[in-house]
């Protein structure tokens, strides 16, 4: 693939991933939530997902429980406008999908028509397997997301590393085939021990996607902004920043207020 560059003309496609992962090629994963950021991911990603991350990083909520379907389609719609190539998945938010399989398929199908996603993110294990089968009948590629799910953090009572005993790691083994034998394309393996997502990882047909899962799932996701160094609030330790945008932002701000308060911005060629 020709990452990075104009020319680049593969398009992502769930059955692309599942050849990187008989490959043995690494799947590239960021979240966007407009179309700024998707232009620059799209050149380097083979999936972006808009997160309901944006809760917390656009919306400034504690946690991803707040954000609304309506949220996710227009979110959806700004990311569309930016990404041409990379496989786009769009999260499904709290309650559109656990109440029952009709309002998932409902809620999923919006995602796709109206937002322009090209498959769905849903949390969880057997308890959502329904609403799993009913996208996948529906023709709604569907990815899954196990071990640490923002959307059931107040269950959890933190952000703690999961799946740390062996029953929760039992259960979760057991997700990840119930899934599979749902129909997902995809499982992101979240803030869980690296030699379960290793030993989940070599259980599926399917590609795994890891955040804090160590580096033997099939590909690696981050929120964009923590990579950058933009979000601030909360550091968890998986996340590597590749730069510290957060320094430049904060240096460029404070000149261009100097330059106005002090009347040198803007300057005779910058005025008409
Ligand atoms: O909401 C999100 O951004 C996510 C990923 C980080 C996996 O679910």
């Amino acid at each position: 693939m020709e990452y990075g560059t104009d020319e680049r003309k593969d398009k992502v496609s769930v059955r692309t991933l599942q050849m990187m992962k008989k490959k043995g090629e690494k799947i590239a994963a960021l979240t966007a939530y407009d179309a700024l950021f998707a232009e620059f991911l799209d050149e380097w990603m083979d999936i972006i997902l808009v997160g309901d991350s944006l809760g917390m990083v656009i919306a400034g909520y504690d946690t991803t429980i707040p954000v609304t379907m309506n949220q996710m389609v227009l979110h959806t719609q700004y990311v569309r406008r930016g990404t041409r190539h990379a496989l786009l998945v769009a999260d499904m938010p709290f309650l559109s999908y656990q109440v029952s399989p009709e309002e998932a398929v409902k809620n999923a199908g919006r995602l796709l028509k109206e937002g322009g996603a090209e498959a769905v993110k849903l949390e969880g294990g057997k308890y959502i397997v329904d609403a799993v089968k009913r996208c996948v009948q529906a023709g709604i590629p569907v990815m899954g997301h196990l071990g640490l799910t923002p959307q059931s953090i107040h269950a959890f009572g933190g952000w703690q590393t999961r799946a740390k005993k062996e029953a929760e790691a039992q259960q979760l083994k057991e997700d990840a085939l119930i899934l599979q034998d749902a129909g997902i394309f995809s499982l992101v393996l979240e803030k869980i021990p690296a030699t379960l997502a290793e030993e989940v990882t070599q259980s599926l047909n399917i590609p795994t996607i890891g955040i804090g899962a160590g580096n033997k799932t099939d590909g690696q996701i981050l929120v964009t902004q923590d990579m950058l160094g933009l979000y601030e609030k909360i550091k968890p330790k998986f996340v590597r920043k590749y730069t510290e945008l957060s320094g430049f932002i904060r240096e460029a701000l404070k000149h261009y207020q100097e330059d106005v308060k002090s009347g040198a911005f803007p300057s005779e060629e910058e005025s008409f």
